[in-house]
């Protein structure tokens, strides 16, 4: 049925392009603000998207309306991003891997173990002031980041154990569109199947693929638990998800609308990383007592050992990464040396 609510909303959108009353950015003297993402409504960033709607609809409700639409309901994150870039919809929640296709420098969060502590993940993506550069960088293709949010760590689930990279060998692994994610699973041995977030979990219903690589929640909220029954602690990405916005309408806030819509984003990022965590937690409880899934502990120097030579190619190949890299290894070395 979601397929098909999907293509009735595609349906609607093609109608708004075209100037259709039901779509229409203006009811009652407001303006509409449409927001998309790929989660269900229980994920800790629809939570932090709520609380975003509020503060503008508190604080600026008088001219504009919050609407967001979860479950992909407006299309997979790449559609959703190219809906948002030309200003179709307003904003959209999606993985930094998504945006790797519009803008070279966010392939550096695809790289493998490039954090090696969520201090340091968190500490690099809370300092707003350093993120503003890679930001606004995509002014020019149309969208702008105004924050982030916590999408946890990265491992590999299947229908068959992963207990050593060499398991991963013949198995078909759904990744992320996106060219840096594809290299890093061929890196580990496996064979990589790109595919939106929506078409996972029948693909493994169906034996298309092995399995895929996620966070916990994944196992939950989209129900991969269901159909596949192994997870692997090797923890190869912290790939964080990002809220963009259409930067034609950003830059006709005045100052101080958009001042609120600024507090408002970083007022999102602060309820979904306080939800996030006690959503791991949950997912875990579920998917271990309910879904029968096997939580695997793997020794993750092996599988880094695999990736070695990733990180060295991005920098080769992609000089736009390099002085984040520098950045994210001092960062890094700071918490090491806590230890
Ligand atoms: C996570 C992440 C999403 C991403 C998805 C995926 O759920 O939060 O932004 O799109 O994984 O693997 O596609």
């Amino acid at each position: 049925w979601r397929r098909l609510f999907a293509g009735v909303a595609a349906m609607a959108m093609t109608c708004s392009l075209a100037g259709c009353a039901a779509f229409d950015s203006v009811t009652g003297g407001k303006r509409i603000i449409r927001i998309a993402h790929a989660q269900s409504e229980e994920h800790p960033e629809h939570i932090g998207m709520l609380a975003f709607k509020e503060i503008i609809e508190e604080r600026l409700g008088d001219k504009y309306e919050v609407e967001i639409f979860p479950n992909e309901l407006l299309g997979s994150a790449q559609k959703a991003i190219e809906l948002t870039q030309t200003g179709a919809i307003d904003f959209v929640v999606a993985g930094t891997a998504n945006v790797e296709t519009f803008a070279k420098s966010y392939e550096i969060f695809s790289m493998p173990y490039l954090f090696t502590s969520t201090d340091a993940y968190h500490e690099v993506m809370n300092d707003i002031d350093y993120m503003q550069a890679l930001y606004n960088s995509t002014d020019k293709s149309g969208f702008r980041v105004l924050t982030w949010f916590d999408a946890g760590t990265r491992s590999f689930y299947s229908t068959k154990p992963i207990r050593t990279p060499d398991d991963l060998k013949g198995q078909k692994i759904r990744v992320q569109q996106s060219p840096a994610s594809v290299n890093m699973v061929k890196a580990f041995g496996a064979a990589a199947s790109p595919m939106s977030f929506g078409e996972v979990y029948t693909a493994i219903q169906q034996g298309v693929i092995n399995g895929a690589e996620n966070n916990e929640l994944a196992l939950t909220n989209n129900k991969h638990g269901e159909v596949a029954k192994y997870y692997s602690y090797n923890q190869h990405q912290m790939v964080p998800d990002v809220l963009i916005g259409n930067t034609k309408f950003l830059e006709s806030l005045s100052d101080e609308e958009y001042a609120v819509f600024m507090e408002a984003a970083q007022k999102a990022t602060e309820v979904e990383m306080a939800e996030w965590v006690k959503a791991v937690e949950k997912a875990k409880q579920i998917a271990k007592d309910e879904q029968g899934v096997e939580f695997i502990e793997v020794d993750i120097q092996a599988f880094k050992d695999k990736v070695s030579d990733v990180q060295k190619e991005m920098l080769e190949n992609n000089p736009d990464i390099v002085e984040m890299y520098e950045h994210i290894q001092e960062v890094n070395r700071k918490y090491e040396e806590k230890e």
